[in-house]
């Protein structure tokens, strides 16, 4: 869906057999439903149409595939260009120069712990994820970004108050030689912060250029052989899809017009996109998540996944739901609310922020609960989700959950879930995984030219999927599509969890 001007709402979808359509509605939410409903409908259409050719014996189970040639081996450096060097991405950085000296452990990173099953239960086959496909070493990683405030990036983790001084002053010299290259920024977009490292440019398709002229002249000076952006910057303001978005024809000659519609966050998308490189958002904006971007990414074979890191509240909400549909309980009303008091809190506090932010952890419940399916249990959920800006707290956030649920004959029940959580230490190594993840996908002939890379919607709030198609957003189903991508790559068989074959 996107607006075409004022007033003017685009439903945007695919049919069964891949032909796009596009209706005009008056508003946003008739639009939207349009959309989801003719999605649905394609979806029905395409399922009835492999069944029937499953009966005929039409379908074929692709034989199992061995991946040499098409996966290449992570050779030399992995440069990481991060928008935005504040909490998340000091954090990160200063986590991985801690795990490479021994000072700690990747806690919380999947493609450091984690392992992948293959073949039976009873093979005893469970390697660790980084031995198992051909990832980068974190002794390989090399690290640049860009802000608007000019602190290196030991001074930027001192400021954001995560990580313990001490810690810090053991990293110092490689912490502090990182500093921010200035930014493209527009304070129309984050009301709340203004700083002095600031490109300047007479168009928007200027300051593209000069941040292609920073991605090439890393790549020459890190040594690096792959590079990839993870947007760690700012929740932008609330914007909707419009026509500028659409193509890349149509998005360049918004460059060029200075259109008011093209944010920041979209023009390192694009600059990125342009110089063949994937990009990773971890903030609710749209700036990957549309039409122009997918395109570029496709036709330039860079991967590109978002949006907006699932952290601590949407982490619990989507371990949650699943069991209560799972169990079929019925839910009335699911109440969040945060308190938090990091730079983020305060740039949330703008409403248009908080408004990205909002839509962002509001899409979870309805695409679990499927009130559609299960009107009964999930057709008139009231749902609300709070963020208070709370400065005593710093990062250590507190996100509050009370759950109004029912069981047999509606008797009802109450959860309350008190998460004290830390933000950045949770977003960390979502960080970690999906700049690794993105490097292999680059180095896939089967991944590199999807666009969108959903097999990772494991680590967002609300996952991209192709226009016209709902997001997967329970964990477990994401983990589950994670790890049978990997072994779809190295030719492994998929895991179904039918379990038959132990009782013949
Ligand atoms: N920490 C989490 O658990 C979590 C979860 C989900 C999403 N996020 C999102 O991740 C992002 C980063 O979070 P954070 O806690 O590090 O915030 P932060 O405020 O500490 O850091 C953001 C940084 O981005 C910079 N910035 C803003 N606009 C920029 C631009 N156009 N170009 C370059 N730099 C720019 C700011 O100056 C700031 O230093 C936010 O959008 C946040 O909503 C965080």
């Amino acid at each position: 869906m996107y607006q075409k001007r004022p007033g003017i709402y685009m439903a945007d979808w695919w049919d069964a057999d891949g032909r796009r359509h596009r209706k005009q509605f008056a508003s946003s939410q008739a639009a939207r439903e349009h959309e989801h409903r003719e999605t649905a409908l394609a979806h029905a259409e395409r399922a009835g149409r492999e069944l029937k050719l499953a009966g005929r014996g039409g379908i074929k189970r692709r034989p199992a595939e061995t991946t040499n040639g098409t996966l290449e081996p992570a050779r030399g450096k992995l440069g990481i260009m991060i928008p935005g060097m504040g909490a998340v991405a000091t954090t990160f950085v200063a986590g991985v120069e801690a795990i490479r000296k021994g000072l700690a452990k990747p806690i919380g990173s999947l493609t450091q712990m984690g392992t992948v099953r293959l073949g039976k239960r009873t093979e005893g086959r469970s390697p660790k994820i980084k031995e198992f496909v051909p990832l980068a070493g974190l002794d390989d990683l090399v690290f640049s970004g860009w802000d608007i405030f000019e602190d290196n990036m030991y001074e930027a983790a001192s400021n954001a108050g995560v990580l313990e001084q001490r810690t810090l002053d053991q990293l110092k010299p490689f912490l502090s030689s990182i500093t921010p290259q200035p930014a493209v920024f527009d304070h129309n977009y984050v009301k709340k912060i203004d700083g002095p490292n600031v490109k300047k440019g007479k168009t928007k398709m200027d300051l593209a250029e000069q941040l292609r002229a920073d991605i090439r002249e890393f790549k020459k000076t890190s040594g690096a052989t792959r590079l990839i952006t993870m947007w760690c910057g700012s929740t932008e303001s609330y914007i909707e899809p419009t026509e500028a978005h659409q193509s890349v024809k149509s998005f360049e000659k918004a460059l060029r017009d200075n259109d008011e519609m093209v944010a920041p966050s979209m023009i390192y998308a694009y600059a990125s996109l342009m110089e063949s490189v994937p990009f990773a958002n971890g903030a609710p904006n749209l700036t990957v998540d549309l039409p122009v971007m997918l395109e570029l990414s496709r036709k330039n074979e860079a991967p590109i996944c978002g949006k907006d890191f699932k952290t601590g509240q949407t982490l619990m909400k989507t371990d949650l739901a699943p069991a209560f549909k799972a169990r079929l309980l019925g839910l009335s009303g699911w109440y969040s609310t945060n308190i938090l008091g990091n730079r983020d809190g305060e740039v949330l506090d703008d409403p248009g922020s908080f408004k990205t932010k909002e839509e962002s952890k509001l899409g979870v419940l309805e695409h679990i609960l499927q009130p559609g399916l299960y009107p009964e249990l999930y057709g008139n959920i009231f749902h609300k989700v709070r963020i208070n800006y709370y400065p005593p707290r710093g990062d250590n956030k507190e996100g509050w959950d009370n759950i109004d649920i029912f069981g047999w004959l509606g008797y009802p029940m109450q959860i309350k879930v008190d998460f004290l959580c830390r933000d950045s230490i949770l977003a960390a190594p979502i960080v970690l995984d999906l700049v690794l993840f993105l490097d292999l996908a680059h180095r896939c002939s089967d991944l590199r030219g999807l666009g969108i890379q959903e097999w990772l919607s494991f680590y967002f709030k609300s996952p991209m999927t192709v226009p016209g198609l709902y997001p997967e957003h329970d964990l477990f189903i994401q983990l589950m599509k994670l790890k049978n991508t990997l072994r779809h790559l190295k030719g492994e068989e998929l895991i179904t969890h039918l379990g038959l074959e132990y009782y013949d």
